[in-house]
């Protein structure tokens, strides 16, 4: 039944990029937090011996990539355990965390573990924003300790930093500080509008002139490293609020990408809980049924479930239709084209928004910070 790299309903590949959000505690405040808004009222975490399962049969299914996420991964007791069954199934794992909660000694375990990448994400280089942000003091300290800690033993030195309205202006200092701390890679990734991103868009969405501004001084430091012989990849990730074209999200739904919530819910995509699709539960069904045979994986796959721009384009090869949750987010139903794509009826959508941004946005205090107390609001609003 299974053959590979197809994007075809009744041939899935296997889900070579697992991701495992182990948590949804945090420390942390970020207005852009892509976890759903009512994550307070989702059910407990799996267990250790759960999640060395649920890798267990991923892999077993072709699972080659695994990624530690959250919340805040750190915060689970179980990490290098964790990480030690990873490496014994022959994963390539890459710990996603904020730096909060990370020591030396950590490091070092995780290292020994078996861990192979940890990437580090920051909110501002600015000391004062980036805490701001974060909603902690110390915020901005502790990333640059645990940043050196990182490459001091020797691992692939990936830097993160989701820009918007309010730190993009300062993508110099950023490149700046990411340099400094020897990165290897670093994602300057302008916020998707998911989850609190949503939520907080009119805040958050960089006008053009910002962005434009944004990539050229990247284009300018990428020249520069480039003639240096510097090892620094920059990678840029522009908001497809600007685009004509939707993205090709997830590289189609349900072709690679598996992600499994703290609870157990598997997703075709992190921000998929949103939909009213009911999605099924690791605690209640083999990862091999539901990959292959659960409805939740099988709602967009292929082509067939296209509307009309989408199943006649020509392009939908290329971007499968874009974003069903974009998609849904923006028009009310998952099956409806991304209306970032300029062929869609509801394209008037992306244009109020990038209209909107050229406006002055709200203060930075005005966003709506996640915690669990708005979380649970949210909930009962
Ligand atoms: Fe869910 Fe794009 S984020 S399909």
């Amino acid at each position: 039944m299974v053959t590979t790299g197809s994007n075809s309903a009744r041939t899935p590949g296997p889900p070579l990029w697992l991701l495992a959000e182990l948590t949804y505690r945090c420390p942390l405040q970020c207005p852009y937090c892509s976890n759903p808004l009512d994550f307070a009222a989702q059910g407990g975490e799996l267990s250790t011996a759960e999640w060395i399962d649920v890798f267990r049969q991923a892999r077993e299914l072709g699972a080659a990539q695994l990624g530690l996420s959250g919340g805040e991964p750190l915060v689970r007791q179980d990490l290098v355990e964790l990480i030690r069954a990873a490496r014994e199934l022959g994963y390539y794992s890459n710990l996603i965390t904020s730096g909060i909660g990370l020591t030396e000694a950590k490091v070092a375990a995780f290292a020994e573990a078996g861990l192979d990448h940890i990437q580090i994400s920051f909110q501002a280089a600015d000391e004062e924003l980036n805490n701001l942000l974060a909603g902690s003091g110390k915020a901005y300290a502790q990333k640059v300790a645990m940043a050196r800690a990182v490459k001091a033993h020797g691992y692939p030195m990936v830097l993160n930093f989701v820009t918007h309205r309010h730190n993009i202006d300062r993508i110099d200092r950023i490149i700046e500080l990411c340099i400094e701390l020897e990165a290897d890679y670093v994602e300057l990734a302008t916020c998707q509008f998911y989850g609190w991103a949503q939520l907080n868009r009119a805040g958050l969405l960089p006008s053009k002139a910002q962005l434009e501004r944004a990539e050229r001084i990247t284009n300018e430091y990428r020249e520069r490293l480039r003639v240096q012989g510097h090892p620094c990849k920059l990678i840029f990730v522009t908001p497809d609020y600007y685009e004509e074209r939707p993205k090709a999200c997830m590289n189609g739904w349900g072709s690679l990408f598996l992600d499994i919530t703290p609870d157990g819910t598997a997703l075709p995509c992190h921000s998929a809980r949103q939909l009213p699709i009911r999605f099924p539960n690791v605690r209640e069904h083999s990862i091999r049924h539901i990959w292959q045979e659960s409805s939740g994986f099988n709602r967009f796959r292929g082509y067939d479930w296209m509307p009309e721009p989408c199943r006649s384009c020509d392009e939908k090869e290329k971007d499968f239709g874009g974003c069903r949750c974009q998609a849904f987010l923006l028009t009310g139903d998952a099956a409806n084209p991304d209306p970032v794509c300029a062929k869609s009826d509801r394209h008037d959508l992306i244009l109020d928004a990038r209209r909107e941004a050229q406006e002055a946005a709200p203060a930075l205090e005005q966003l709506q910070f996640r915690n669990e107390k708005a979380s649970r609001l949210i909930c009962k609003g």
